[in-house]
Order: C-alpha cells, then structure tokens, then sequence
C-alpha cells in the first residue's frame, strides 16, 4: 500500500501512555496535520516513524516498506526526511554544508574513490552541488548560503531546517512546528512553500503545528490527538468546530462531551 500507513500505534513511557492506539493514512500527495495541546503525543508520533522510538504496538509502514523492521539510520534511505521542534543543525558549519550534509545519503563514491579522486567522484560532486543549489533557490536562501548557522535569525535557521530535510529529496516530509517562532511574513512564506513542496515537487507532507491559520491554508486533512489518543479526523474546519476538540483546547469540561 502506497503512502504512509499507521495502525493502532501506542507508545509508553513507563506508566504514561504518550501515544494511543493512533490509526491513519497519509495519501501520496496529500499534507496531512497533526494537531493537539502540549504533550497531546505529536512529537512521539514523529519519532516512532523516524524510528527513534519503537512502540510497544502497532504496525507503520511508508509505500509498503515496514517501517518497524528498519533502525533509524534506514530511513531517509526509505525516502523520509524530517525537521525537529527545536532546530538541530551544524552550528559552526555554513548553509551550504549543512545542506550538503542532506545528501549524504545519495552518495555512490567510496573513500578510495574519494582518494584517488577519480572523475566519478567529480560528477557525484557535481550532482550533489546542483540538488543543493536547486533547493536553496527555492527556499531564497542564496544571501546566506555561505554564513555559518550560529550568526543566523531565528527565521533564517528554520528555513535552513526545512532546506537540508528537502536537500535529501524525500518523498515523504515530516515538519514538526514548521511555523513556531516564526513571524507573521515568515509563517505565509513557510504556507506557500509547503504547498511548493506538496503541489509541485509531489512530496508528501506531514506536519505537526500549532497554527491553525497554516494549518488551514495547507492540509487536506487534519487529526486532532489529546492525551494520545484521536479526538477527530477531517478539514481544518470539521475538526476545529469539534466539540471534543474544543473541549480538549479550554481544558475545562464546559463543552459537551461527545468522544471517549
Ligand atoms: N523520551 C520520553 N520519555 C518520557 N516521556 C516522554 C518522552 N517523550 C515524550 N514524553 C512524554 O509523552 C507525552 C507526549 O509528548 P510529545 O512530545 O509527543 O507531545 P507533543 O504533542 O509533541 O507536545 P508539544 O506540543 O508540547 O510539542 C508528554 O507527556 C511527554 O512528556
Ligand atoms: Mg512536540
């Protein structure tokens, strides 16, 4: 089965149970959002596809491929790249290295290859550079390609995240608050891009976000979890206008209680 496929995903942490029999699918094509209060599970839901965490049940799998039978170090192999809450890039390295460091996995050459430095190594160079180069146009990345992370806004650094995830051309992105922190103009420029990415490259896109204006703007579809567990599933509208989910955000029982 194409596309990415969770069933009855649980993941504990001793006696907490962070992620609760989640079940969904996330189409080719599609921007697929996971929305929540804090520690509603969305995170643990990232790091069980990017096989940081194993869950104790369940089954994932991504274009068929049994995502549980692979460590994490498989998986950008399988197509999946991701960016973190809190950005984790090279800070002494520029732009241009971090971004090369996404393509890691697309290298042919070996280190007697690289030794020698025989032609292939060159056109494997060349490859690489132009991958790289092609996502940094797209992101407007090109004033700070040859900065160093650590000078760089807050703003800047979160499109450089997004910048090495595309660099390993994915099939399946993973954006976890791909707005957070970021400004009004910042954020509407993040919207456009994901869609880029969805739209035009045919990237799969799932995200985690707090911002119900981007979320809106982008995801076909959107889940809603508290305590681990799903409230609703449907349009941003559909799920926003649900009154478990409401109920989940005021925190304060005062809203009809329909689900669990
Ligand atoms: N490694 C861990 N060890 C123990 N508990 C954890 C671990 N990771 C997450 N948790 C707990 O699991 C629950 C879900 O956390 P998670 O980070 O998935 O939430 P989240 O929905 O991403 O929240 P936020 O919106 O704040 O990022 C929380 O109660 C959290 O404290
Ligand atoms: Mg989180």
């Amino acid at each position: 089965m194409s596309g990415l496929v969770l069933n009855g995903i649980t993941k504990r942490f001793g006696g907490l149970t962070a992620v609760d029999t989640v079940t969904f699918t996330v189409e080719p094509g599609e921007v697929f959002a996971l929305v929540g209060p804090n520690g509603a599970g969305k995170s643990t839901v990232f790091n069980v596809i990017s096989r940081f965490y194993t869950p104790e049940e369940g089954t994932a799998s991504f274009d068929g491929e049994d995502l549980l039978a692979h460590p994490a170090h498989d998986i950008a192999g399988l197509g999946i790249a991701r960016t973190f809450q809190n950005i984790e890039l090279f800070e002494q390295a520029t732009v241009l290295q971090n971004l090369l460091v996404g393509r890691h996995r697309h290298r042919k050459t070996n280190v007697l290859s690289d030794l020698f430095h025989l032609p292939s190594v060159r056109r494997d160079e060349r490859a690489h550079r132009a991958a790289v180069e092609d996502v940094i146009d797209f992101l407007d990345l090109q004033p700070h390609r040859d900065r160093p992370i650590a000078g760089l806004p807050y703003g800047v650094r979160k499109v450089v995240e997004l910048g090495r995830a595309l660099a390993t051309q994915p099939r399946l992105l993973l954006l976890d608050e791909p707005a957070s922190g970021l400004s009004v103009e910042e954020t509407q420029d993040m919207a456009f891009w994901i869609e880029d990415i969805a739209k035009q490259m045919g990237i799969t896109v799932l995200m985690v976000e707090h911002d119900m204006g981007l979320v809106s703007a982008v995801a076909n579809r959107v889940m809603a979890l508290a305590d681990g567990r799903e409230l609703a599933t449907g349009t941003a509208a559909e799920v926003q206008s649900h009154p478990a989910v409401i109920e989940a955000y005021l925190g304060t029982g005062n809203v009809r209680k329909v689900a669990g």
